[in-house]
């Protein structure tokens, strides 16, 4: 429905995306038959913001193609057009017109609702530390509740001033003429907290930044080195160093945004638990500090397979091929996987719940701080399907494997906060488990993934 829309403005969007009538749940009785496609899912969310920022600072004008049309983004681009930038989003493209750094023009009192994407909030921030005008952050009841401090602490650092309400949103942030460049440690291995740091060094603090900081998903690195800025970055077996010398104008640029894997991930899955499916999952982005998903699954024994391998502009993509797998086996999941599948680790839970043997996660304190309490939530929903798990401390999961797992009571799944990714996850365990399932905040997709439940129709879901 919304690609549709030729020439459209971005708040027409917004309100139509709001207006999707959604908010009564879905109800799932059965499980979905065997398939076998081809489907492609909507743009990468971290590309699709990264790309609006970096446009927003660019010299010239900026086109995305296949731009994620997701509440984040367009939360993003609704913040730009408040700081003065001009937005066109016809149906094929996104293009920006960026003045050179430090160009937003806005009015006093100023406020911008990142909704509920910490991504936006965080990094938004990060483009404002020349900005001396104050300016109120804030965000849904989830971001509301998402801490703010890990990207405070670096922006005072270069020299923004923030007045807070105990390191969460709404916010006030004032920048500086005085910003200076800093040596910074990252250590929750947090790629919104890396990209803050990068971006407001490179907007607005002449000199070299450096930065140590823990692996995470590398876009903004990325992004710099196509875009040309000055970037140095030296791996270690725990660490990224990353220098970058700011205040470096550059030029507009064009960018195709490939498929969001977190998105993909469903898919793979949904078909990895069906019964005799195949699919395969088009222009999906495999940068290997993503696509933990895929190699946790393979540990399991699922045989996924990246087809037809390209690069483009720095970043990795292919096809996927998936097929159902039977006797997948647990997995003492290490550590370092855990920032390439920040995002899936629900849907491992999953997997794990039908695996033969005791499958371990540990080290994942970051988990209980996105949209929701994502590791608490994965504790409910197993115990809702009969599955016994054990806590690791506050940051692990063991969970028992039940290989011939089959449901058939009823379960309803109700989320306050409306977290996009536990809705998901649900109709996933729904359309493979069977039973009779109630899940509440079918709206909450629009988040990153509006066309969700379209997708599960198209392999022949049924829900109501
Ligand atoms: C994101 C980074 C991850 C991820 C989020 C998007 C990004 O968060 O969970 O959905 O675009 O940089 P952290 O960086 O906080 O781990």
């Amino acid at each position: 429905m919304i690609l549709a829309l030729e020439h459209n403005t971005l708040a027409i969007l917004l309100n139509l995306i709001n207006n999707i009538s959604m908010s009564k749940p879905i109800t799932i009785k059965n499980k979905i038959k065997n398939f076998k496609k081809k489907i492609s899912v909507e743009g990468d969310k971290s590309l699709s913001i990264r790309f609006a920022l970096l446009a927003s600072q660019a010299l010239g004008k900026s086109k995305a193609y296949n731009l994620l049309r997701s509440e984040d983004v367009l939360n993003t681009l609704k913040c730009l057009k408040k700081l003065g930038i001009s937005i066109k989003l016809t149906r094929k493209y996104c293009q920006i017109q960026g003045n050179g750094l430090n160009s937003y023009v806005y009015k006093n009192n100023l406020t911008l609702n990142a909704g509920n994407s910490g991504t936006a909030a965080r990094l938004i921030c990060s483009t404002l530390l020349n900005s001396t005008k104050e300016i109120k952050i804030t965000g849904d009841n989830s971001l509301q509740k998402r801490d703010m401090k890990r990207i405070i602490e670096p922006l005072e650092k270069f020299g923004a001033s923030f007045k807070r309400n105990k390191g969460t949103l709404p916010l006030f942030i004032k920048g500086s003429n005085l910003i200076k460049p800093i040596n910074y440690q990252e250590v929750l291995g947090s790629a919104q907290c890396k990209s803050a740091v990068m971006l407001g060094a490179l907007i607005s603090a002449p000199g070299i930044t450096k930065l140590k900081c823990k692996p995470s998903r590398n876009h903004t690195e990325l992004l710099f080195k196509h875009l040309k800025i000055p970037i140095k970055i030296k791996k270690t077996k725990k660490f990224d160093y990353i220098q970058i010398r700011g205040k470096h104008n550059f030029k507009s640029f064009n960018y195709k945004i490939p498929s969001d894997i977190s998105s993909a991930a469903f898919f793979l899955v949904l078909t990895l638990l069906s019964k005799d499916s195949q699919l395969i999952i088009k222009n999906v982005n495999i940068n290997p500090t993503r696509t933990g998903i895929i190699s946790i699954l393979n540990m399991m024994g699922a045989k996924i397979l990246l087809l037809n391998k390209r690069k483009y502009k720095g970043e990795l993509i292919a096809n996927i091929f998936v097929k159902s797998k039977k006797n997948l086996k647990a997995i003492n999941c290490n550590k370092k996987l855990n920032s390439t599948a920040i995002d899936e680790m629900l849907l491992l839970f999953l997997v794990s719940s039908v695996a033969k043997g005791v499958s371990t996660y540990k080290g994942l304190e970051e988990l209980n701080k996105k949209e929701s309490k994502r590791l608490d939530w994965g504790f409910k929903i197993l115990k809702m399907i009969g599955i016994k798990t054990k806590k690791i401390s506050n940051h692990g999961i063991k969970i028992y494997g039940k290989p011939n797992l089959k449901l058939k009571k009823k379960y309803i799944i109700k989320n306050y906060l409306k977290d996009h990714r536990i809705f998901m996850v649900c109709v996933v365990a729904a359309m493979v488990l069977g039973g009779e399932w109630k899940i509440y905040n079918p709206e909450s997709i629009k988040t990153s993934f509006p066309s969700f439940l379209q997708v599960i129709k198209k392999l022949g879901g049924k829900l109501n």
